[in-house]
């Protein structure tokens, strides 16, 4: 892996990274004998309004692309949106040799990495994310999918994305919410893979944070360590077989509180606001199962307490977060498997937990 302040690449993917990605991206756009007539942006309504004007101003030379969109939210991640894009992207005269670019958040690259995997068998495609959560996380990796009602990424594929183009600029017309739910990932990734990011985040004020400028030197180096890190892990275990899994830390509840909300009745959490929920309890099963002390314990919680909100977990809450866990648990042969901790920073993956262990994490989310 090549690291400098500007780019960061690995041998598979590379990742561009910083405000001269854009020269990257021609380049690489060159590398590929890709025109911009064969390119296709794919947008929703704000990236269409917030970010695609910043992507013309930045890289005019994909100012003949067509512009596919969509809605945009969590409902649009759907086989129907597939099949709409592909029946877009048909009409417009796209083959196996033009390229997909996926401009948005996490929605849009998990949906466009899953349509650009399937149109003819395979095209070529690019991340831009525009988001926090797309920046850090979800847009590199190669992770496609797309949701089955309201079940989370059901269906997809590995297909590596021939480049990502993460430009910090686009941050700046991101509601604060979206900002706090991807900064989830950035606390993520530290509870797992690198005890000197929490120590650096834990000593910060959330709310500070996420007021600083996205090109202040706090919030670059930031996003770049947490790019770094995410890079090395998919260079080790692209597939998913051991270190990856490290990542889901949260996910298990997360992804639970996600789809049920989501379902209604109230308001749908952000993916980073039900997975910070979802390291609580993690991070109290890590205590009960894997010898995390309490005293980090507690300040896990309180740190994350401070950013995020909290949701009641009542009686009828806790049923149907069981509910969605039994499905969970029909595809992991034996129990809920959860990511755990021993300590900040490191993982342990496949604990599998019982229901009254779930049910007892829910309670301490909710003290
Ligand atoms: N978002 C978790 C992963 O890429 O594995």
């Amino acid at each position: 892996m090549k690291i400098s302040s500007r780019v960061i690449t690995v041998e598979k993917t590379p990742v561009f990274f910083g405000d001269d990605s854009f020269i990257a991206l021609k380049q690489l756009l060159k590398s590929l004998h890709i025109s911009a007539r064969r390119v296709f942006i794919f947008v929703d309504r704000g990236t269409k309004q917030y970010c695609l004007p910043v992507l013309y101003e930045k890289a005019g030379f994909l100012q003949g692309a067509t512009v596919l969109e969509i809605e945009g939210g969590e409902q649009s991640k759907s086989l129907a949106s597939a099949e709409n894009l592909w029946s877009m992207l048909l009409a417009e005269g796209a083959d196996r040799n033009s390229l997909l670019v996926n401009l948005g958040g996490g929605v849009i690259s998990d949906l466009g990495g899953f349509v650009a995997a399937g149109f003819k068998r395979g095209m070529p495609y690019i991340n831009i994310p525009t988001s926090l959560i797309g920046q850090v996380d979800a847009s590199i990796g190669g992770k496609t999918a797309v949701n089955l009602g309201n079940i989370k990424n059901q269906v997809g594929f590995f297909y590596a994305p021939s480049g990502v183009v993460i430009f910090p600029g686009f941050l700046k017309t991101l509601p604060l919410e979206h900002l706090r739910s991807g900064f989830a990932e950035i606390v993520k990734i530290a509870l797992v893979m690198d005890p000197p990011l929490w120590q650096r985040i834990r000593k910060q004020s959330v709310e500070k944070l996420l007021k600083m400028p996205s090109e202040s030197k706090t919030w670059k180096e930031l996003l770049a360590k947490a790019i770094t890190i995410k890079n090395a892990i998919i260079r080790d275990d692209y597939r998913e077989k051991k270190l990856r899994k490290g990542l889901n830390f949260g996910h298990t509840l997360g992804h639970a509180f996600e789809a049920y909300f989501m379902a209604g009745p109230g308001k749908p959490l952000l993916h980073g606001e039900a997975v910070a929920a979802g390291m609580i309890c993690a991070a109290y099963l890590s205590s009960c199962k894997a010898g995390l002390p309490m005293s980090e314990l507690l300040e896990i919680k309180e740190f994350i307490a401070s950013g995020f909100s909290k949701f009641k977990v009542t009686e009828e809450v806790k049923q149907g977060i069981m509910d969605l866990l039994i499905h969970d648990k029909k595809n992991q042969q034996g129990g809920n498997r959860f990511v755990l901790i021993t300590k900040p920073g490191h993982a342990k993956i496949n604990v599998s937990c019982d229901e009254n262990e779930i049910s007892e994490a829910l309670d301490f989310y909710q003290e």
